[in-house]
């Protein structure tokens, strides 16, 4: 191995659901923008091409003491290790090794194998338990588990995280590593023994939130539109309905595998549609991107506010960014939960490509905020139309934001 090495092996770290291979993606999409040749190894892909021969869903698989199964996923990395090798030793520069990896011993193991060009270990880690579960939840209703009981496949997982657990060392003793906090993307704790290539290319890619495409969507028209509602649980209206279809046929030919919604019938009756046209769709509804809680004037229009309620209506003309209706909520104290609907939403949805959610008015003002720059004061007028859709981007390299007519 030399200094000046440009080949790299990428080692991910972690318990299953803890981001590795989002970080994955995000590291390939990154550097194969960027014409450094990229693969990723993931160990997985070959246990469920076995899985047509046996059951490797199943928690027993992974228990430690299973002496016949820790065998064969020992075969599979060593595959694995074998083709990043070949890989980065032809047309190749960076082989991603994604697996758990978790104990000393299969590190160990890969410090053998892959010690023809440097190794950077990457640990994740989400200490966030209503993510991770949440997580789990999407992961049991992919077609590894078909067919099983969502119960049932969510305590086999549990379990195989447990089994993992018990052989789980933490990253301390490698030359190369970083391990990182993979849900809020910030660095725990690094060390560099080595001179590595695209070392602060890696480094920066970690802690940047990249938008790749998010298309963010207002729901469209309910009965409480049409009467200048605020807040409640309203329906939409056969138009309404009527431009969800047109959503629905406007990102037919877009691959859309997580809707993320509010709480709320209108964004969810809203995103129906939409799931009919595609593929492998998962509607995921959060709380966190239900619309500003209105206090004692939910229900009320802006009408009978300014009319019952005049100095509520003044206060918040006032200063409509700081306000807090009475009992409710304020743009200001939103802030928080639409940052942490923002970060879930993000680790969720594991496939790298189009992201959208589907929120309300001042909600979505908030999103926008969190990408685009706007004065405090400003938010809370910014254009969140029903007939068009902002389309973000914003990585390294590009920057878009759209308003986009669908029909
Ligand atoms: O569509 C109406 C609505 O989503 C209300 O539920 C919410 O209170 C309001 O828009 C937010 O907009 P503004 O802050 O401008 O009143």
């Amino acid at each position: 191995m030399t200094t000046k090495d440009e080949k790299l092996y990428i080692v991910m770290v972690g318990l299953p659901s803890q981001g590795k291979s989002t970080v994955a993606y995000r590291l390939k999409d990154i550097f194969t923008k960027n014409d450094i040749p990229t693969r990723i190894f993931n160990n997985g892909q070959l246990r469920r091409q076995y899985a047509r021969l046996k059951d490797t869903w199943a928690a027993e698989f992974f228990h430690p003491d299973n002496a016949e199964a820790t065998e064969l996923r020992k075969r599979f990395a060593i595959i694995n290790m074998n083709w990043a090798r070949k890989y980065v030793n032809s047309k190749g520069q960076v082989a991603v090794l994604d697996a758990t990896n978790v104990s000393q011993e299969r590190r160990n193991l890969i410090n053998q194998c892959l010690n023809d060009h440097p190794i950077l270990f990457i640990e994740c880690i989400n200490e966030d338990e209503e993510i991770v579960d949440m997580s789990i939840t999407l992961k049991v209703r992919t077609p590894e588990f078909g067919g099983l009981d969502e119960a049932h496949a969510i305590s086999e997982f549990k379990k195989r995280i447990e089994y993992y657990r018990m052989i789980y060392s933490p990253l301390a003793k490698e030359r190369n590593y970083i391990r990182m906090d993979s849900l809020h993307n910030r660095i725990l704790e690094e060390r560099l023994t080595d001179q590595l290539p695209l070392y602060s290319r890696i480094r920066d890619c970690l802690v940047t939130d990249v938008v790749k495409s998010l298309f963010l969507i207002r729901h469209t028209e309910t009965f409480f539109n049409t009467e200048d509602r605020i807040g409640g649980d309203s329906d939409l209206t056969p138009k309404g309905i009527e431009q969800a279809h047109a959503l629905a046929r406007f990102f037919r030919n877009k691959k859309i595998s997580y809707i993320f919604t509010s709480e709320k019938k209108r964004t969810i009756q809203t995103a129906a549609p939409i799931r009919a046209l595609q593929n492998d769709c998962t509607i995921v509804p959060l709380k966190e991107f239900d619309e500003i809680y209105s206090g004692i004037c939910e229900g009320m229009s802006y009408d009978e506010i300014q009319r019952f309620m005049p100095d509520v209506y003044s206060a918040r003309k006032a200063d409509k960014y700081n306000y807090s209706y009475p009992r409710g909520e304020g743009y200001n104290s939103m802030k928080e939960r639409i940052k942490i609907g923002i970060k879930k939403a993000f680790y969720l949805n594991r496939k790298p490509d189009n992201i959208m959610i589907i929120g309300h008015r001042a909600v979505n003002r908030m999103i926008l905020s969190h990408f685009l720059y706007r004065r405090q004061e400003d938010v809370p007028y910014i254009y969140v139309p029903q007939d068009k859709f902002y389309h973000i981007v914003a990585t390294q390299d590009r920057k878009v934001f759209e308003l986009k007519k669908y029909q």
